[in-house]
């Protein structure tokens, strides 16, 4: 079966696209990751895909007149390379609702919450605010609404006594990489549709057991 020809849109260091990219490295894998692009100079991505010798590319937001010319550009540059699925990781601009729509189905995100909890920025400083007990990650198709629309795959993280932020975020991080792959592999084969708003996964099993957070009551 031909694989599906797959972008990945960066801001930053990359270690999700990194992921993605060990995971499409075997030739037999769903998706084909054929084109990068940055929308900053000198993200730390860029050198990942290029080790891996993928087409790395920079398109600057700033040398657009607005968000559409900048998208416009983005569109342009992912369909000349005929691109079947863009995957954001950690592209830190907004999109507007027309790029969204152009590529509905065919836009997919990671956001380090389970969602809908935490959508927007500092996730694991606000979730730790508020002492929850378990976090994650989520990867889900694009809708115009920030960090919104139909799940594909999630991972609950636990919370561990004494966790800041950034702490939270490395255990969050390790998970990241073990779903986007996976979110990928389900799109890329077919598997994962979208059905009346919401993901389904022919096949798909899920853990049988819940993560409890204390693991043992207090006795006594
Ligand atoms: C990740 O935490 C991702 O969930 C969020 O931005 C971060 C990007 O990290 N959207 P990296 O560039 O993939 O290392």
């Amino acid at each position: 079966m031909a694989r599906l020809r797959t972008a990945v849109l960066i801001s930053g260091r990359g270690s999700n696209l990194r992921a993605l990219l060990d995971a499409c490295a075997p030739p037999d894998a769903a998706a084909e990751i054929v084109l990068v692009i940055s929308n900053v100079v000198g993200a730390g991505g860029l050198e990942r895909a290029a080790d891996a010798g993928v087409a790395a590319e920079v398109i600057d937001h700033r040398e657009f007149a607005g968000r559409e010319p900048f998208e416009r550009a983005l569109t342009e540059r992912l369909e000349r390379a005929d691109v079947g699925l863009v995957c954001l990781a950690g592209f830190m601009r907004l999109l507007t609702p027309g790029f969204v729509e152009h590529w509905r189905d065919r836009l997919i995100n990671i956001h380090p919450s389970l969602l809908p909890a935490y959508k927007g920025l500092d996730t694991h400083a606000r979730a730790l605010a508020d002492g929850v007990r378990i976090a994650g990650c989520t990867v889900h198709f694009v809708r115009p609404d920030m960090d919104a629309g139909p799940i594909i795959v999630q991972a609950a993280v636990p919370v561990h006594p004494g966790d800041d932020a950034a702490s939270l975020a490395t255990r969050v991080l390790t998970a990241e990489h073990e779903i986007y792959p996976l979110a990928l592999a389900l799109v890329a084969s077919g598997r994962a549709r979208v059905i009346d708003g919401r993901v389904e996964i022919d096949g798909a099993t899920a853990p049988a057991n819940p993560l409890i957070n204390p693991a043992q009551g207090i006795v006594g």
